[in-house]
């Protein structure tokens, strides 16, 4: 059989709808660089999606669940080493080391485009190249961005039609000539002539996520999971785009939004970045207790947010993805019934276990587990076999529009007003249930000094401590003592800053349990946040900020939660803190050269109220 080593020249030929030439260009000259047998313009449309998920079940990759319970649903099981992001092979290419910052990794640009020349040549062949054009945020909105990835897999495809606008309307706003992100992406697996596909191809040996912040550039290779792939996500909307957001003066956050509404019909918005696995997802799409009759949580966005100051000296926030990918396990009925009917169809699952029925099944989705499963690798499993039936980062795909709690203003092109910004992290000590930082400043500092317990969202240890300033340690595309600045800018940069608070739903109790009711309950410190921003509502003044007591928050429906157990999680401990700050002292160390003397300022104020 004679190996194809050029795209088929019909396939080469861009569809009329795509006036842009550079785009055109480019792709052409991608094509020659990565050799697909064919190049396929995604148009969007709901006919290509299905065409394309159903290539991905007769190539294995996809399993078509049971048309009755989860209609319009497909289970893709990855390479059992492809599961995660991987943070350590994640690059932030800069002209200087200097401005990716130590929390980044680096190689030098012009070394990195020789390796990625080298890895890329001929590295789609035998597949087919798909070009997929997105807006992330409404197309138009003057806060949004359009990107066009190019990938070897139509998995990939699929992803970005339900998380992005995705296809022929994006190109058709972007005209002949606007701009757009370039992003490259590739599975690092080409098929030699003759050779059978696998399921889920990757490149055991290398994975590369490059980004070039100068020319807002993305590379990524070897890898086809979650933000490796989907470079609309964490490459372009927050690791390019906090550089431009830098640049241009503005945010891009990893912050769910949500909105709360008043009985009165007093709307406010607050956005809230806590790390990945860390309830960004549930705290978006509560339901409020019984208790708060006439409340309404409404959700604009459950992992990114896009900022920028607005004409009356707010900030105004928009959601740029249009789709959830979103921690499949612990989501359950009791925890996100939002969730759950979000998923009722039309979801791509990955790593979740698969019943005999032909559904989906997780951790913690029913309180009894099902009798028999066949479980994320594809072995049997039942009950106290002692392997988990779904992976710990398994996740689903869905457009957002699916979901019930989805805001009325969701897609408004402005954005919404934002009157909050929260910090939050697992932390199973030290840090209180809720604080309000005593202004804007303090509050960067919280944010900046956030930490949190690592998850199965990355690959590596699970459960140790580490800094993760504003939960973007592995998102930001620039040094993070600079962007710290950026922050303590940009609270300048508007009349009305938001009031910042620090959040703790984690803390345990001495036989490892949390303390802290959690999910629904949140709602009680989230109208206490709101209330504050309104002005009617009560604290104690302490050596972080105003924290609510007991009596500042409402108790009805939750009254088993008493004041001692209260106590246990409003509590500031001197020693516990001293120790907190040494290892602020840490991070602050390793940005010395590029840290604001306002965060070293605030660090000094605390440690002297702590020790009054
Ligand atoms: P990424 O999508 O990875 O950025 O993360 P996310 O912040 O959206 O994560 P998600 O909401 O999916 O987090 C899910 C995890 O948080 C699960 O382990 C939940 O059980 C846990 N979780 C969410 N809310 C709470 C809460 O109020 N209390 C406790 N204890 N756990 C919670
Ligand atoms: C996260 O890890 O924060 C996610 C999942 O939201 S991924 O898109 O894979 O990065
Ligand atoms: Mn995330």
């Amino acid at each position: 059989m004679n190996e194809r080593t050029d795209p088929k020249a019909d396939s080469l030929q861009a569809p009329e709808w795509v006036r842009h030439g550079k785009l055109r260009d480019w792709v052409a000259q991608m094509a020659k660089l990565a050799k697909p047998a064919r190049v396929v313009w995604c148009d969007g449309s709901q006919a290509e999606y299905d065409r394309l998920c159903a290539e991905l079940v007769s190539g294995g990759t996809f399993e078509r669940l049971n048309e009755k319970l989860r209609p319009g649903s497909y289970l893709a099981r990855s390479n059992p080493t492809d599961v995660a992001r991987m943070e350590d092979r994640t690059f932030i290419c800069s002209a200087r080391k200097d401005d990716a910052g130590p929390t980044n990794n680096w190689i030098d640009p012009a070394e990195m485009r020789g390796t990625l020349g080298r890895l890329f040549d001929g590295c789609m062949r035998g597949r087919t190249m798909y070009v997929v054009p997105f807006s992330m945020g409404p197309i138009g909105s003057h806060i949004a961005q359009i990107g066009v990835e190019l990938s070897d897999s139509a998995y990939v495809a699929v992803n970005m039609k339900l998380m992005t606008r995705m296809g022929r309307a994006v190109l058709e706003h972007l005209g002949a000539d606007g701009p757009f992100v370039p992003c490259v992406h590739s599975v690092g697996t080409p098929l030699v002539a003759g050779a059978k596909d696998v399921a889920w191809p990757c490149n055991a040996k290398e994975k590369w996520i490059v980004h070039f912040p100068e020319t807002r550039e993305i590379w990524s290779y070897g890898s086809g999971y979650g933000g490796n792939a989907l470079l609309g996500k964490k490459c372009l909307a927050l690791r390019i785009a906090s550089v431009m957001a830098r640049d241009e003066g503005w945010l891009a956050e990893h912050m769910l939004i949500l909105g709360l509404e008043s009985p009165e019909g007093e709307k406010h918005y607050v956005s809230a970045a806590f790390p990945s696995a860390c309830g960004k997802t549930n705290f978006a799409m509560l339901i409020p207790p019984a208790a708060f009759s006439g409340w309404k949580v409404t959700t604009i966005g459950e992992d990114i947010a896009w900022i920028k100051p607005g004409a009356d000296g707010r900030f105004y926030a928009i959601n740029p993805e249009a789709g959830l990918f979103g921690v499949a396990p612990g989501t359950s009925e009791a925890t996100n019934p939002n969730a759950m009917k979000t998923l009722r169809a039309n979801v791509i699952f990955t790593n979740v276990a698969l019943t005999p029925e032909g559904d989906v099944w997780w951790e913690d989705m029913t309180k009894e587990p099902p009798a028999r499963l066949t479980d994320w690798q594809g072995k049997e499993w039942t009950p106290g076999c002692g392997r988990p039936a779904a992976h710990a980062n398994a996740r689903f795909t869905v457009a957002a529009s699916q979901c019930p709690s989805m805001d009325p203003n969701w897609e408004d092109p402005k954005g919404v007003p934002i009157s909050a910004f929260i910090f939050g992290g697992r932390r199973s000590s030290t840090v209180p249930l809720v604080v309000e930082a005593p202004s804007w400043e303090d509050g960067v500092y919280m944010g900046a000094t956030l930490g949190s317990e690592t998850t199965a969202a990355i690959t590596g240890k699970v459960g140790v401590v580490r800094r993760d300033p504003m939960a973007m340690l592995a998102f930001c595309g620039y040094h993070m003592g600079d962007y710290f600045a950026h922050w303590l800018k940009m609270g300048k940069s508007v009349a009305r800053p938001p009031k910042i608070f620090r959040v703790n739903w984690f803390r345990k109790d001495a036989n490892g349990k949390f303390v802290w009711p959690g999910f629904a309950e949140n709602m009680r410190v989230l109208k206490w946040i709101v209330d504050r921003c309104g002005g009617h509502a009560q604290g104690v003044e302490t050596a972080l900020g105003t924290i609510p007591r007991y009596d500042d928050l409402n108790w009805i429906g939750l009254e088993r939660f008493d004041r001692a157990r209260y106590e246990e999680i409003a509590r500031v401990d001197d020693k516990a803190w001293g120790e907190e700050l040494k290892s602020h002292d840490e991070l602050f160390g390793k940005l010395a050269s590029h840290l604001p003397q306002a965060l070293e300022t605030r660090r000094g104020n605390m440690h002297q109220k702590l020790a009054a």
